[in-house]
């Protein structure tokens, strides 16, 4: 649905996995298919907005407005977010970053007799790197849960500094990652609304025109 709620703003999205090397042939990822941030991306531009996609490894076509900027690693998607953030009036960070990462081995790694050990290190916080910007762009978190929706959500806002955080369930029979349907609970410093499950495409509507209300009413 066009409109023009977002005209004239530059919105910055993130989408999709990130893939962590353990060496030349093998990753770590998770199970982001990028649907939901292609479709903030989709109806941030029928909403007037001019769109910049970082996008972590998927199989889905950029909408052809964005720009898009393909990455791969979690270091990667830091550094291409950072470098466009404060250009940009908001961010919403859509996508599924490890929270740890190997160091990659130069070679394949071989096989050995009995068990093996991963070392991985913390990645660097995308979102509360963007947020502690002065002064932030309006910055949006997503919360992908298993439990204690509210309460896990609640800290994240909290602790990152965010103007805004979409909470999902992951790993329930409907919705979250890969599904074509999604429900968010969306909370605020100052209050909370439920989004129920339907396509991704109508909830990025949705979740876009609470965003221009809040962004519209906390502008300076
Ligand atoms: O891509 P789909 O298949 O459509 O699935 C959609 C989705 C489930 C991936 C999406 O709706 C979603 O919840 N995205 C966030 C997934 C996630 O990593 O959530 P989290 O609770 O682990 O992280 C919280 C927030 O911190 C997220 O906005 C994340 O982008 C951000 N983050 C996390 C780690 C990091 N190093 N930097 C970050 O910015």
């Amino acid at each position: 649905q066009a409109s023009s709620e977002l005209a004239g703003l530059k919105v910055l999205i993130s989408a999709g996995p990130t893939r962590e090397p353990l060496d030349p042939v093998r990753y770590i990822t998770n199970r982001s298919s990028g649907k939901m941030g292609y479709a903030l991306a989709e109806a941030a531009i029928n909403m007037g907005a001019d769109v910049t996609l970082v996008s972590g490894p998927v199989q889905l076509a950029a909408p052809a407005q964005a720009r898009l900027i393909q990455v791969e690693t979690a270091a990667q998607m830091y550094a291409a977010v950072l470098a466009e953030a404060d250009s940009h009036a908001i961010y919403i960070g859509a996508a599924a970053v490890a929270d740890y990462s190997p160091v990659p081995a130069p070679e394949k790694l071989k096989k050995h007799a009995g068990a093996s050990t991963l070392v991985l290190h913390k990645t660097q916080d995308i979102l509360a790197a963007v947020a502690a910007l002065t002064p932030p762009p309006f910055t949006v978190g997503f919360a992908a849960e298993t439990e204690n929706l509210t309460e896990y959500a609640l800290g994240k806002l909290q602790d990152k500094k965010l103007a805004m955080i979409a909470a999902n369930w992951v790993g329930k029979a409907e919705g979250g990652f890969d599904r074509d349907q999604n429900a968010l609970q969306v909370f605020w410093p100052t209050g909370q609304k439920a989004l129920a499950m339907t396509d991704k495409s109508l909830l990025a509507q949705q979740l876009l025109s609470l965003i221009a209300e809040h962004f519209y009413n906390t502008m300076p």
